[in-house]
């Protein structure tokens, strides 16, 4: 840990402005932060503050209005669509809230597909995939399902191996368990947290405080700014009162 880590996505004066009948309003606000490799970050803000765009704009699903995101040492306004579509696939992962599998391939062909868009070797693919899905906690019989045939927990796990596929530098989660029931959801942050702890950098948007507990760094967003920035020890299932006293006392400070 201290204060050397490298940053793997760096984002300086990010504007993001939406064209509107009664004329733009900044989205973003000259938004400037780095995002440091090897660290689980939480983005937090109320309802409308900014969470997801700041969220694909460092990602490249998305361009910002002004100012310049560099991830992984590309200058992603340096790239064209095709370009960027391409960086996303080898250096970013994506969860969402809602879950995209397509329906018609099992969780572990979903995975393996992802997989051979950014290389060919599919033996190495599927055995990446079966590892992965060892480490989601989905047994043999549950990856050859179909994603109707599945809960929301273990799509969403499922969904999570899909983003891990290609080893991005980043994984980046706009409310992953924002679909799921306690339970469910609980599942997926033992994943993330897992995945973090062998050293996977993670970005997580989310409205909910015991999802914030598993990061290590959180950022408050208001009105398109960053209010807050809070640094914590690493995520323990255990213990932790005085981590979480720290939690509240910050977003409390910050009127969440
Ligand atoms: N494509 C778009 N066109 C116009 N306005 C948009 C667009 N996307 C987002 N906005 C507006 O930008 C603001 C921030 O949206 P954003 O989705 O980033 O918020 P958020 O913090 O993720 O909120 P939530 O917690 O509800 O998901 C909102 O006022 C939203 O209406
Ligand atoms: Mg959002």
């Amino acid at each position: 840990m201290g204060g050397e880590q490298r940053a793997v996505v760096s984002a300086r004066r990010l504007t993001k402005t939406f064209a509107s009948a009664g004329g733009g309003r900044d989205v973003l606000n000259a938004v400037s932060l780095d995002i440091r490799a090897g660290d689980f970050t939480v983005i937090m803000g109320a309802s409308g503050a900014g969470k997801s765009t700041l969220l694909y704009a460092l990602s490249g699903m998305d361009r910002p209005t002004a100012g310049r995101v560099t991830f992984a040492g590309q200058d992603l306004s340096g790239l064209n669509e095709s370009g960027l579509a391409r960086f996303r696939r080898r250096h970013a992962g994506f969860v969402f809230q809602q879950i995209y599998l397509l329906d018609n391939l099992s969780l572990l062909d979903n995975a393996v597909v992802a997989g051979l868009l950014v290389t060919q070797n599919k033996a190495a693919i599927a055995a990446r995939a079966l590892a992965l899905f060892e480490r989601v906690r989905l047994d043999r019989d549950t990856i050859l399902k179909l994603p109707s045939q599945v809960s929301g927990g273990e799509a969403q796990r499922a969904g999570i191996v899909r983003a891990l596929i290609n080893r991005p530098a980043v994984l980046f989660a706009d409310e992953p368990t924002g679909a799921l029931d306690q339970t469910s959801g609980t599942a997926v942050l033992d994943v993330l947290s897992a995945v973090h702890r062998s050293g996977q950098t993670v970005v997580m948007v989310t409205h909910d405080l015991k999802s914030a507990r598993r990061g290590n760094r959180i950022l408050f967003l208001r009105d398109g700014e960053v209010t807050g920035d809070l640094d914590l020890p690493p995520y323990r299932s255990r213990g932790g009162e005085e981590r979480n006293a720290r939690l509240r006392a910050f977003l409390d400070g910050q009127g969440w």
